[in-house]
């Protein structure tokens, strides 16, 4: 089939890739000269495990094609698929802005009988909107119908998500359409579930909210345990062995960040006061996950006195999960603006994050590994689970440092171990 993604995000890129390897002719449109000429090379905007190979590979083959050109590639397209960014408004509501913008452009090209879906993470109604705004630019001849064929890739592992998802959500008031994006989506498997488009909409809203909900309901019990002298990672790993519940998504530890479970929380409130209802369990939800970020601090606080006025803090990880350079509202930009605000220099190490961290973080020193960044250090912060990060050696560590400190933000540790060679450690709940 000749489809056409618009964006070449995480979403975009990965899923054009992956219907390109299938054996599908798979334009990618994109607004940034030098990002399409980069991108027609195989040199790719993003880190994610596996990408670049499929990528080349596809180009290699002629099954991808980057482009600036909508008259290029729309005309030609079955189907249409609308991937740019929903980021949050001042307010949280999503800015669907770029969604409307490229829908503009994208309708004066269509041509014969086309499906266009977003996959990107939209409130229930807009799809609706972008119906309109086709029928208002679109030639007469064209014809056309919308879906919500929303996205659950994780960061780092969104090749394998893409190719063997758990559900494909098909959501459409049209036959055609319907038909046309299960014969796309059959060889990747997985579930299909056809439905409404608004009922498709909110679907990715629900799912990221209940996953964030999974987060924080740990974080919850995590802290409580701290204070009842329970071991709240035990109990977690008990409470997940029952198949009502499941076990992933029960990690307590330094709060999610990301480019979506925040974002799609926040646009999932706006969606809630705009229609009248009140969703407070899913304030809490953010409520207790800005608690367990500011928990770091305090911990780092209690291991070093309560003064950090000068002190020397290795911060180990800075993206928001292992295997992404994404910063996108990661934990550790609030925990280090706040140990920074405290008086504490920080140096920091991420295996490869470190390059988009220095856009943000400005007042803080990058150290070139785990080694360095450790010198002189009072107190380690380890803030993702790279795997690097799980077998260092510690007593190396504990050498190089001023002081023998540990905050274990994502509980990789074996507390006992740990103790045992001589440091003073806290985790999360345990
Ligand atoms: C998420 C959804 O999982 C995915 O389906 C959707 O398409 C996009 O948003 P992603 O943002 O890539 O994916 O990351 P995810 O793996 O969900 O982790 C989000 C955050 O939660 C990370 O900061 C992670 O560290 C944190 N997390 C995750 C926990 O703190 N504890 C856990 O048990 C799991």
């Amino acid at each position: 089939m000749k489809i056409t993604f618009i964006g070449h995000g995480y979403v975009g890129l990965v899923t054009a890739s992956v219907f390109a390897d299938l054996g599908n002719t798979v334009w990618v449109i994109g607004h940034t000269k030098e990002k399409i000429e980069n991108l027609k090379k195989g040199v790719i905007p993003i880190y994610e495990p596996g990408l670049e190979g499929i990528v080349k590979r596809n180009i290699k083959a002629k099954r991808i094609l980057f482009t600036l050109d909508h008259k290029e590639a729309i005309p030609e397209s079955s189907a249409v698929f609308i991937a740019v960014g929903t980021p949050p408004r001042e307010n949280g509501e999503a800015d669907l802005s770029s969604i409307f913008e490229v829908t503009k452009k994208l309708a004066p090209y269509l041509s014969g009988y086309t499906v266009v879906a977003t996959k990107s993470t939209v409130p229930v109604g807009t799809n609706k909107k972008i119906k309109e705004i086709i029928n208002q630019f679109k030639s007469q001849k064209a014809d056309f119908d919308v879906a919500s064929v929303p996205e659950f890739l994780r960061e780092g592992q969104a090749i394998s998500d893409t190719q063997s998802p758990d559900r494909v959500i098909i959501g459409t008031d049209s036959k055609k359409a319907e038909d046309l994006l299960i014969e796309l989506h059959e060889p990747i498997g997985g579930k299909h579930i056809l439905t409404t488009i608004e009922t498709a909409e909110m679907i990715k809203y629900a799912s990221n909210a209940f996953l964030a909900t999974k987060i924080s309901f740990a974080n919850s019990i995590a802290s409580l345990s701290e204070i009842t002298g329970a071991d709240g990672v035990g109990v977690l790993e008990a409470v997940g062995i029952d198949k009502r519940i499941g076990s992933s998504f029960l990690s307590p530890g330094a709060g999610f960040g990301g480019s979506c479970l925040p974002k799609d929380i926040k646009a999932l409130l706006g969606i809630a006061k705009t229609s009248g209802y009140d969703f407070g369990l899913l304030k809490e939800v953010n409520k207790v996950n800005d608690q367990a970020i500011k928990g770091i601090v305090n911990k780092s606080k209690r291991l070093l006195d309560g003064n950090l006025e000068n002190k020397t803090i290795a911060v180990l990880g800075l993206s928001f999960k292992p295997d992404t350079d994404d910063m996108r509202d990661a934990p550790s930009i609030v925990i280090i603006n706040s140990l920074v605000k405290a008086g504490a220099k920080i140096k920091a190490y991420d295996p490869v994050a470190m390059k988009n961290a220095e856009k943000i973080l400005k007042r803080i020193t990058f150290s070139k590994d785990c080694y360095q960044a450790v010198e002189g250090a009072d107190l380690l912060i380890l803030l993702t689970e790279w795997n690097e990060f799980r077998q260092l050696d510690l007593v190396k560590i504990k050498k190089l440092m001023k002081k023998p400190n540990i905050v274990d933000g994502r509980n990789i540790y074996d507390p006992k171990k740990v103790k045992d060679l001589g440091f003073a450690y806290i985790g999360v709940g345990r």
